[in-house]
Order: structure tokens, then C-alpha cells, then sequence
């Protein structure tokens, strides 16, 4: 019955891990999937998400929850993205749902909008992370086009290519934005140009679905990392958001996230949560327990919070110090090019430029696991690493 069926390829980003995985040489490095390690390569449970875990071990609780979460969550959840005083809280415009993870999440907001949202079209940066060209093909926002968001040439963000190509795209288009740290470049507009593409949002009526999978993470601070999901809604911009805790609290397996639909207002939430529970049910039916009890914990206890901020600032401040450290590698190992770029990227990723033959030659040869487009995820480099992936990339430039 199944003997027609073709071999899938491996997956751009998990499927690295998988080849980390059956590699036996000891110098392997994995900088494929986007995982914090510790400086000794090992992962780490935050402190706080250890404490509000055994609060919630020592209360067991296996009963179903709703078909949108635990409610404390999603009102904790949308606060930490609009921040206490927003009028998109105070007016109760969110309909917010717990969903699985930052994938999970932005998978329930297409199906939704595939359903009522009359613009089939949804614009994704160039490049973006690889599964959002699939989620929302499939889940029914077929018209998936790609605005110019990299630029090659400055390793930097390509602000008037993006604004060109926005301002061609339909009307109405669904714009998706990585809310901070740009996955794959770690290029973030500044904050001049956020106001430039929110003109052009309101220009176009495009409807902003802001991808936030490392709020707190990314600059080490929770409402900087916001500001952009924050000056949209501050506009009365009606949008959509996916909300991870994988990286910022290093709930990776758990698939913790939130979806918010940001309505004009509360009467209009109401009914789209109804509707998100017609899009959850068939699909998961409710969402799991464990890791979203542990997250409200960690929100709703001031003394976990203020822990887990200091944590987060710890973990952010790590990766910055590696790209300092890899780019004075890269300058000791006499690597050709510039690499002040490396250090001008922001969040778990360094987009360093390499080709795909270099990529290749890289893990060939030096057994370090990235991604084909050259990406490599920061938090898994460590002081003796810096200098070996230095010597490598030198080592495949030259090659
Ligand atoms: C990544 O980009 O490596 C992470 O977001 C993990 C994933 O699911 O791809």
C-alpha cells in the first residue's frame, strides 16, 4: 500500500541535529538547531523554571484543561508581549490562546485566517526561518511571497529593497515580522525603520503576524525585545502574534506558546476565540499542562520573575560574549573578509555569510553541524570552540 512512497528529505534544521548526532568524531561542534548551551556545551534548566517546576510537581494536576489553555497563562502571556498599561489589555482587544510553541502558534493563526481573513496572501522576509513557507501553505494562505529583508552586499538589513517590495505586494497582504532577532541573519531593523515599515503597514493595510520566539532572549531585556510588537499595537493596528517560551525560558521540548488575534475590540475578541476553538480542537484538542503551569509560575511570582530575568540577561550576555570572542578568533586565525558582522548581529544566530560549499567543506572536514545557509546558532559556542570554528572557517574560505 505504501510501497509508492518516496523518502522525505531531512529537515534544514533538525535534520543537522540528527547528523551531529551519528557523527562518532570527537571534535564534532553542533551549531545547527537554536539551543542554548552553557559555556560547558551543556543545556541548561533556568533556575527559576526548576523552583516553579517543583511547585507544580509537588501540586499534581492531569485533568484536561480548556481547548485555550490555562487562562492565567494567556493573560500573563499577552502582558508580557503588550506590556501592563497597553489599551490593547486594558480594552480586552486580545484573544489569546495557548497553543504548541511558536510553531504551534503561528499554524493555528493561518488556519484561522485561511478561514476569515478574505487576503490569501502572506509576505515573508528573504530569508526567514524555513518553516514558516510551509506552515502557511498548508495550513491554507496558499499566495507566499518574499519581500527583500537581507542584503548580501553590508550584511545588514536591505531597508529600501524591503519598503520597494512591500509597497508592491497587495493590499491587505498578511505582513509576517520576526518581532526581534531575526532568525536566520540576527538582523533587526532599527528603530527608525520599524516606524518606517509600520507607514507602510498602515499604507498598505497589511495585517502584521509578528513571529516573538525570543522575547527577553535576544538583547536581555523583555521590554526591549517587545518594542516593535509594542508600536504596532500602540497605533491600533489590529494583528496577530506567536509567542514562544522554548529559548527565553528554555522550555524547548514542553511546546510552550501563545497565539493572540488582536481585535478592534473586546466583543470582536470574543467571537475570534470562539473560532480559535474551532480551529484547536480538531487539531490538538486542548493544549498540554506541564510547561505552561511552570510559565505561570515563573510570571506570577515576583521572586521567580526577578530570578528569571537575571537569568535571561546571563544567557543573553554569554552569546554576546562569543561574538565578540569569534570575531577576534576569526581576525587571529587571519579568516579573509570582514566579520564585524558577527558582532553587529543580534540573538541566538550569526548569519556569517558562508556559501553552501563552504558549509559543506566546513562539516566535511571540521565536523562543525550548520545549517546550509550558513547560519550558525551562537549559544553553542564556547571559549575553546571560538577558536577551533575560527580556525575552520579560515580553514574553508581559503580552501
Ligand atoms: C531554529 O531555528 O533552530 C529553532 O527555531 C528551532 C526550530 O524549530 O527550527
Amino acid at each position: 500500500l505504501f510501497s509508492h512512497v518516496e523518502q522525505g528529505p531531512p529537515d534544514p534544521i533538525l535534520g543537522i541535529a540528527e547528523a551531529y548526532k551519528k557523527s562518532t568524531n570527537p571534535k564534532k561542534l553542533n551549531l545547527g538547531v537554536g539551543a542554548y548551551r552553557t559555556e560547558e556545551g551543556k543545556p541548561l534548566v533556568l533556575e527559576a523554571v526548576r523552583r516553579a517546576e517543583q511547585a507544580v510537581v509537588s501540586n499534581p494536576d492531569h485533568e484536561y484543561l480548556p481547548i485555550t489553555g490555562i487562562p492565567e497563562f494567556n493573560a500573563l502571556s499577552a502582558r508580557l508581549a503588550f506590556g501592563e498599561d497597553s489599551s490593547v489589555i486594558r480594552e480586552n482587544c486580545n484573544a489569546t490562546v495557548q497553543a504548541l510553541s511558536g510553531t504551534g502558534s503561528l499554524r493555528v493563526g493561518a488556519e484561522f485566517l485561511a478561514r476569515h481573513y478574505p487576503v490569501r496572501t502572506v509576505l515573508l522576509p528573504s530569508p526567514t526561518w524555513p518553516s514558516h513557507n510551509k506552515i502557511f501553505p498548508l495550513a491554507g494562505v496558499a499566495d507566499v511571497r518574499a519581500y527583500r529583508y537581507f542584503k548580501p552586499s553590508s550584511r545588514g538589513l536591505d531597508y529600501e529593497g524591503m519598503l520597494e517590495d512591500l509597497r508592491k505586494a497587495p493590499e491587505g497582504s498578511i505582513l509576517l515580522l520576526h518581532a526581534c532577532a531575526h532568525n536566520p541573519t540576527g538582523v533587526d531593523p532599527s528603530l527608525d525603520q520599524w516606524r518606517g515599515i509600520l507607514e507602510v503597514a498602515k499604507e498598505k493595510k497589511f495585517l502584521p503576524f509578528f513571529d516573538s520566539a525570543y522575547q527577553g532572549f535576544a538583547s536581555g531585556d523583555l521590554e526591549r525585545d517587545a518594542t516593535a510588537i509594542r508600536m504596532f499595537a500602540d497605533e491600533g493596528m489590529e494583528m496577530l502574534l506567536a509567542q514562544s517560551y522554548a529559548k527565553n525560558m528554555g522550555l524547548y521540548g514542553e511546546r510552550v506558546g501563545a497565539l493572540t488575534v488582536v481585535a478592534r475590540d473586546a466583543a470582536i475578541a470574543e467571537r475570534v476565540e470562539s473560532q480559535l476553538k474551532l480551529v484547536i480542537r480538531p487539531m490538538f484538542s486542548n493544549p498540554p499542562r506541564f510547561g505552561a503551569a511552570i510559565v505561570v509560575k515563573v510570571l506570577q511570582d515576583p521572586e521567580l520573575y526577578a530570578l528569571w530575568r537575571k537569568e535571561l540577561k546571563g544567557m543573553a550576555d554569554r552569546i554576546n560574549g562569543m561574538r565578540t570572542l569569534l570575531f577576534q578568533e576569526l581576525q587571529r586565525a587571519g579568516a579573509p573578509g570582514k566579520w564585524s558582522h558577527i558582532v553587529e548581529q543580534i540573538g541566538m544566530f550569526s548569519f556569517t555569510g558562508l556559501s553552501k560549499p563552504q558549509v559543506e567543506y566546513l562539516t566535511a572536514k571540521w565536523h562543525v553541524y550548520m545549517t546550509l545557509d550558513g547560519r550558525i546558532s551562537m549559544a553553542g559556542l564556547n571559549q575553546a570552540s571560538c577558536r577551533y570554528l575560527a580556525e575552520g572557517i579560515a580553514d574553508a574560505i581559503r580552501a
